[in-house]
């Protein structure tokens, strides 16, 4: 441990924490979720998995945990930034301080920490708050301007009735064979069993590099197959399950868009909305919602969650109107922030 001002602290890994303060740090790391999000967390047993899950190969990361007089863990700072693939001058940071020990200056001191430990090839850092919360009010202390904003909406599942989705979908699903496309469930991995895998990865990559950034500063996502499939593994590792729905072209099985949703284990009553997305020369048949349509019979049928949530940047006005008309209301927004290390320097 190093003695710095108030608090001392551990850097390093999670390996590097002793074991008589993980149940501690685990806790403090579900309670900072709950308070980045609308949203009820995923109960403890979720993060007592995340924390033996080994990270994907492709990230790198670095943690502070402060430790107060009386030698408790009372906060810590995570960065994470990515080694391999894209985006490798790029990070993303998190600061947690437990809500007894605000308003004294530790926040300020982890971030200070953390940000002296971070490697030099990186130059810009992003972190986010849930809109009007005091870590919004923290993190504009530092920084005036927002570069992203993300609404978050969620849908009560008990609105829709089922009959009527399977209708929908019995007419879409002609609607779209006239126009020469079909429709094609998806399940974790099997992709690769019913796509060229290349041309799967290179759709979504497509997708990705098309989803509104408004003024964040990282650049386009390079998504190979090796990427995607680790991907879905740590998500799989996580505790979701993993699935949705292709749209391809019949004649050439070629993919031009997709859906799929991702439901945790350790929080079975709602059901996150991953991914939606057309490319863009197969877009305006209304291909969005087919798909959205059809992922929502399959949440209707086979899962037991109360609430369907998404989010989506604030200016991506085609995904809103189509969670708009599939009952989705806003129940939230995530306020994004970038810091570049002249700036981080003077902290
Ligand atoms: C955000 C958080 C880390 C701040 O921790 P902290 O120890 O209270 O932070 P500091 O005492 O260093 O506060 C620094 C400045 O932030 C601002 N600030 C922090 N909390 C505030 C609040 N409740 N109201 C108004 N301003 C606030 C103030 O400008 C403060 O300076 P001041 O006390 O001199 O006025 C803590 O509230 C937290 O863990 N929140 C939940 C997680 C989160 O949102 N993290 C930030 C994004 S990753």
């Amino acid at each position: 441990m190093i003695n710095l001002n108030s608090l001392t602290f551990i850097v390093g890994d999670r390996k590097d924490i002793p074991e008589k303060y993980q149940d501690t740090i685990i806790g403090m790391i579900r309670n900072f979720d709950s308070e980045r999000s609308p949203f009820e967390p995923h109960s403890i047993e979720f993060y007592r998995n995340y924390w033996k899950t080994p990270r994907p190969l492709e990230r790198e990361a670095i943690s502070v945990y402060g430790f107060n007089k009386s030698k408790e863990p009372i906060g810590f700072g995570h960065a994470f930034w990515n080694i391999k693939y894209d985006n490798l001058d790029h990070g993303s940071y998190q600061i947690y301080v437990v809500p007894e020990e605000r308003r004294k200056g530790y926040g300020t001191e982890i971030m200070r920490k953390l940000f002296s430990v971070i490697p030099p090839q990186i130059k810009i850092l992003v972190t986010s708050a849930l809109g009007e919360s005091v870590g919004e009010l923290f993190l504009q202390k530092f920084q005036k301007e927002s570069c992203f904003e993300e609404l978050y909406r969620a849908a009560d599942l008990s609105e829709f009735n089922i009959d009527e989705i399977k209708a929908i979908n019995i007419k879409e699903k002609q609607r779209i064979s006239d126009l020469g496309y079909k429709i094609v469930e998806l399940e974790s991995l099997d992709y690769s069993n019913k796509f060229d895998e290349e041309k799967y990865v290179r759709m979504i990559e497509r997708i990705w590099n098309d989803m509104p950034r408004e003024e964040m500063s990282f650049g386009e996502d390079v998504i190979t197959p090796d990427r995607y499939q680790s991907l879905v593994e740590y998500n799989l590792q996580k505790g979701d399950r993993n699935f949705g729905y292709a749209i391809a072209v019949k004649e050439t099985n070629e993919p031009v868009g997709h859906t799929r949703v991702l439901y945790n284990k350790y929080r079975p009553s709602l059901v996150e909305q991953d991914d939606t997305g057309v490319v863009r020369e197969h877009r305006g048949k209304g291909f969005g919602l087919t798909l959205k349509y059809k992922v929502l019979e399959k949440i209707l049928v086979e899962l037991n969650a109360k609430y369907w949530y998404t989010g989506n940047a604030g200016s991506n006005e085609h995904m809103i109107r189509i969670n708009e008309k599939l009952k989705h209301k806003v129940v939230g927004k995530k306020i994004f922030y970038e810091l570049k290390r002249d700036e981080w320097e003077l902290i």
